[in-house]
């Protein structure tokens, strides 16, 4: 099982290119089973999730070719000519709760699918309701056996349907979207999610014929086509990426150019982060970051749903928030359980007190390096954030978090002078857990 060991204290200064959006590649992967035409999809990260939402679209009978773009990132051909299988099994789907997207295209397409349910996850009790609820008013049948969600179309295709999310939802919002671009007639997706991955994803049925509007607001209406056909994609840039390369430039006191991504997409985040002392310089495809150490202010917090300051930046915000002037509030509305990087932040000499779905971090002089271990994806990223910004030595256990959403982590922070190293050791790895 690999670790990171870091030593802190060095300003990051230098360039950091953003990769292609993760949970905007993993919906459009799914979207490549709605057609018999080939999609190409480029600015591909690199990522665990993407292997795994590969080897599940693997086993429905896609066929894949990649390449290396020589700019970073992959371009990946994706050829649904034929399904193969529309179950996807507990052992794939169990790995990442984004294999159940997959449910929507399989079912709009073959008019049935066997989708295990993802299971238990660290981060909260994440149900799947919305999904079901919302194919069910397109024309599914759906039924819950031995774990799996067992889903057709008696007549063999969805019909369109007026959807109302009582709850905004990311992955119910794509499943149903992809979903009703092959059903008959219109479907309505009121209080739908409207994150900049949902547009992208609805760009991409577009460019492959489907007919969708008011994707980016609260409200999308798709007119469903009897055939979708092939695109060629670009991925959005990764805007959590961003985001957390922006917090790391500021903890350790550097100044950080962003290269390859897009400006709009943090809108919230980047007023939050000037008024803690951040200076952000927006360009159309790069972001300037600096801060200076020690002149961070306490600012408080509450996530959202897009437009507002997100769930997966809130543990990266509470570790810079940890060394900031001062007291923050730090609320999370998305994920009852999102707060398990604090105990080990505390390890670190953070002085954090949570009641409730709220944390109310003081600022401390310094954090303390320590071996610490979390048990997301995101929570991983917020310890090396703050091992970057410690006095002395940091372990960072079960790195395999990280792996699965952050591309060349180490690489693109030992190019800015950060004290990273990744260390291999002999022990077993743990059973993968299924976090965001
Ligand atoms: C996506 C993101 C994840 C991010 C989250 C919120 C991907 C692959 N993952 O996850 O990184 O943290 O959005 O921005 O894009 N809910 C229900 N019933 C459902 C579905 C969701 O009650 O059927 C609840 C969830 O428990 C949660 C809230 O709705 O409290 C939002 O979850 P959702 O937006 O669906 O998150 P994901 O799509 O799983």
């Amino acid at each position: 099982m690999d670790k990171l060991v870091i030593r802190g204290g060095t300003p990051l200064k230098g360039q950091i290119p953003i990769s292609g959006a993760k949970n905007a590649a993993l919906p459009l992967m799914a979207a490549t089973l709605l057609t018999d035409q080939p999609v190409t999809l480029t600015n591909m990260p690199k990522l665990a999730d993407i292997h795994s939402m590969a080897a599940l679209l693997d086993q429905h009978g896609v066929k894949r070719k990649t390449q290396d773009e020589a700019s970073g990132g992959q371009t990946v051909d994706f050829h649904a000519k034929t399904i193969e299988s529309t179950t996807a099994p507990y052992d794939l789907v169990r790995k990442m709760r984004a294999s159940v997207l997959v449910l929507g295209p399989l079912l709009a397409r073959e008019g049935q699918a066997t989708v295990s349910l993802p299971g238990g996850c660290a981060i909260g009790n994440r149900p799947v309701d919305l999904h079901l609820k919302g194919l069910a008013e397109l024309g599914a049948e759906v039924a819950l056996e031995g774990g799996y969600v067992k889903a057709q179309v008696p007549s063999g295709r969805l019909h369109g349907g007026r959807v109302v999310f009582p709850v905004v939802s990311v992955g119910a919002t794509e499943n149903l979207l992809m979903a009703a671009c092959l059903a008959d007639g219109e479907s309505i997706l009121v209080n739908a999610a409207r994150e900049p991955e949902i547009t992208d994803l609805a760009e991409c049925l577009i460019a492959m014929g489907a007919e969708i509007e008011g994707h980016g607001t609260d409200t999308i209406r798709i007119q469903g086509k009897d055939k979708l056909g092939g695109a060629v994609h670009k991925v959005v840039p990764d805007r959590i990426e961003t985001g957390t390369y922006v917090m790391a430039a500021a903890i350790t006191g550097g100044d950080v150019e962003l290269t390859n991504t897009r400006s709009g997409l943090l809108e919230s985040v980047f007023e939050i982060l000037r008024e803690a002392g951040v200076t952000i310089e927006e360009g159309e495809r790069s972001i300037r970051v600096s801060a200076k150490r020690g002149g961070l202010k306490g600012v408080d917090v509450m996530t959202e749903p897009f437009p507002g300051f997100p769930t997966d930046l809130q543990a990266q915000f509470m570790t810079l928030m940890s060394v900031a002037n001062g007291a923050s509030m730090i609320t999370e509305t998305i994920f009852e359980n999102r707060f398990m990087h604090v105990p080990e932040l505390a390890r670190m000499g953070a002085n954090i007190n949570v009641h409730h779905s709220s944390a109310l971090v003081r600022g401390v002089d310094r954090l303390i390096g320590a071996p610490v271990m979390a048990t997301d994806l995101r929570a991983s990223v917020s310890l090396v954030l703050a091992a970057m910004a410690a006095d002395g030595e940091t372990e960072v256990n079960r790195i395999y978090h990280l792996d699965r959403g952050y591309e060349n982590l180490v690489e693109k922070l030992s190019a800015c002078g950060a004290n990273i190293r990744r260390v291999t050791t002999n022990a077993d790895a743990p059973a993968e857990e299924e976090t965001v």
